[in-house]
């Protein structure tokens, strides 16, 4: 988490601009752990949930721009003591849902009555646009108690291809604007 902070300073100073806006975490709680183990029909043991629950830690990133996304999965990529272990491209191919983002199951070290141990943490990375779209999203359909009609759903799936036309037009609007295409 630190690390991270480390990171997006790093970012600022060599791309002279903020492409990091917020980097927010949080650790699961028990219950829903328990939850989401009964949900998957796993028992519930250690092994389990050591192989199958990667996001008990959770980082969040967001950043302005669809193409900065990529720049920030590129620099965690290549820190040294992180370990990749899965990654999952919703941006290249959105979910069903309309969801989109960009994930990296990672392994980061800790350290642990004087040993250091490595802990898996789920990395999200969004544009601003996308973590709007999500944030509604998990309230109404997600983790929603509330049952949807499936023509509201049919709505939120398609504000997210709307959204993410204007992330891609805002992105490459920019990309134009620093000349890095023509
Ligand atoms: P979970 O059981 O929900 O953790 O999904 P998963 O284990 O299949 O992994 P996946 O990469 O699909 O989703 C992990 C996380 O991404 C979720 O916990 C949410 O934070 C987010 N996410 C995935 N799909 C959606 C979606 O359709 N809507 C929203 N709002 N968030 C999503
Ligand atoms: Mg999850």
């Amino acid at each position: 988490m630190q690390e991270l902070y480390l990171v997006k300073k790093e970012i600022k100073d060599t791309y002279s601009y903020d492409m990091i806006n917020t980097i927010t975490s949080r650790i699961k709680t028990p219950q829903s752990i328990l939850n989401k183990m009964k949900k998957k029909n796993y028992e519930l043991n250690y092994k389990n949930l050591v192989q199958n629950i990667n996001d008990i830690a959770g980082i969040r990133i967001t950043c302005p721009f669809k193409s900065d996304i990529f720049t920030i999965k590129e620099i965690i990529e290549q820190m040294e003591d992180i370990r990749i272990i899965e990654e999952k491209d919703y941006i290249s191919n959105p979910k069903l849902s309309g969801y989109s983002a960009y994930h990296l199951i990672v392994e980061v070290p800790i350290d642990f009555k004087n040993k250091e141990i490595y802990i898996k943490c789920e990395i999200q990375i969004r544009t601003m646009a996308m973590d709007f779209w999500a944030t509604a999203e998990h309230k109404m359909r997600y983790k929603s108690k509330n049952k949807i009609s499936w023509f509201d759903s049919k709505k939120l799936s398609w504000y997210a291809k709307i959204i993410n036309l204007l992330d891609t037009k805002l992105s490459s609007l920019y990309a134009k604007q620093e000349g890095n295409i023509s």
